[in-house]
């Protein structure tokens, strides 16, 4: 059976009112992915200082997920996304189960329609870190509970949240501002390119043609308006820009027999001092993390002042917060 389209289909049939799945930035609303931002820009300031594990409703927030449970399947390694959601859930009165698929029977063949169903009898959500984004598709098909992507080979979403409250933190609305991608057009770039649509920001993307984002996702951002332009020419993407962006030059889902050709095509992407100062002075760094210092960025720009990678990093769990709230029809 084939998944559903992301473009067309209507994933929410399944979800009890006000539940809803969070797959693409492009099939989310404008209006809700600001509000997120906004969420998890309030419930972080109120935050600060606090023990971690502390609930939200110690803190004079709400903490309306007690008594909700959350599935995480991982197909792939995570550092930041497992305990990210982990640590969001706590803060808002849940719960969580890591499962790794492998140790599912979906790792022997189960189907995923099958595991769709029989998750959402045992728990209220669903977090999937998974290869193909047909996968995610059928995932939310087939479950009765909030299904959330925790990274696809096509898009990373909570990620480019967590980016924008990012970005707004150390440079104001992101409304406007000029980022700069440099490097694979992997799922983060073309995160990146859906959120420009909804966040009115302009995207300079500079990578090697071969290595460009997917070009369905761009298309079907131009189409809503967003400004991005594809470059060959590092220098000239970050030329005046507001933040710099780059990612690993090798994917969970790239073959490692690719090695060699994809870091002789990268390298002239990589974010050193130099590139660094053709953005504006006061112009941030951003990578989702993990990072390969001496590959995709220098350790001086990695760990130099313009840096914001652990505040980054952080801000998964910020914006996961929000993401959650706004899944279970509490935001
Ligand atoms: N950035 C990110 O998603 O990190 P993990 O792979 O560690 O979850
Ligand atoms: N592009 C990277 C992001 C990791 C968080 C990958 O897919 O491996």
């Amino acid at each position: 059976m084939n998944a559903p389209d992301f473009a067309t289909a209507d994933f929410s049939q399944g979800l009890a009112a006000k539940e809803r799945h969070f797959l693409e930035l492009d099939q989310i609303p404008a209006e809700a992915l600001r509000r997120i931002v906004d969420e998890a820009q309030r419930r972080k300031r109120a935050r600060l200082g606090a023990p971690k594990g502390l609930r939200d409703d110690r803190l004079g927030l709400t903490a309306p997920l007690e008594g909700r449970a959350l599935a995480m399947v991982f197909e792939k390694p995570s550092t930041r996304t497992r305990v990210s959601f982990d640590m969001a859930m706590r803060q808002l009165g849940g719960e969580t189960l890591v499962l790794n698929a492998q140790d599912l029977q979906l790792g022997r063949g189960e189907s995923v329609s099958d595991t769709a169903q029989v998750l959402s009898g045992y728990v209220d959500g669903v977090m999937l870190r998974t290869f193909r984004p047909e996968t995610l598709a059928e995932m939310a098909e087939h479950a009765t509970v909030p299904v959330i992507n925790g990274l696809t080979d096509r898009s990373h979403p909570c990620q480019i949240l967590a980016d924008i409250l990012t970005f707004e933190e150390a440079r104001g609305p992101i409304k406007g501002a000029r980022l700069a991608w440099t490097g694979d057009g992997n799922n983060v770039a073309a995160t990146f390119v859906q959120a420009a649509a909804a966040f009115e920001f302009e995207l300079a993307i500079a990578c090697p043609p071969e290595l460009d984002p997917d070009p369905t996702i761009v298309a079907a951002a131009r189409d809503r308006g967003a400004q991005v332009e594809i470059l060959r020419d590092a220098a000239a993407a970050v030329a005046g820009a507001d933040a710099v962006i780059t990612d690993t030059w090798l994917s969970m889902n790239d073959p490692q027999d690719v090695r060699e050709s994809r870091h002789r095509a990268l390298q002239p992407y990589q974010v050193d001092a130099a590139l660094m100062a053709k953005a504006k002075a006061d112009a941030i760094f951003l990578h989702c993390l993990p990072a390969h210092r001496g590959e995709e960025a220098t350790a001086e720009v990695m760990d130099g002042s313009q840096s914001v990678i652990f505040t980054e990093a952080e801000n998964r769990m910020h914006a996961q917060k929000a993401i959650l709230l706004w899944c279970f029809g509490a935001l």
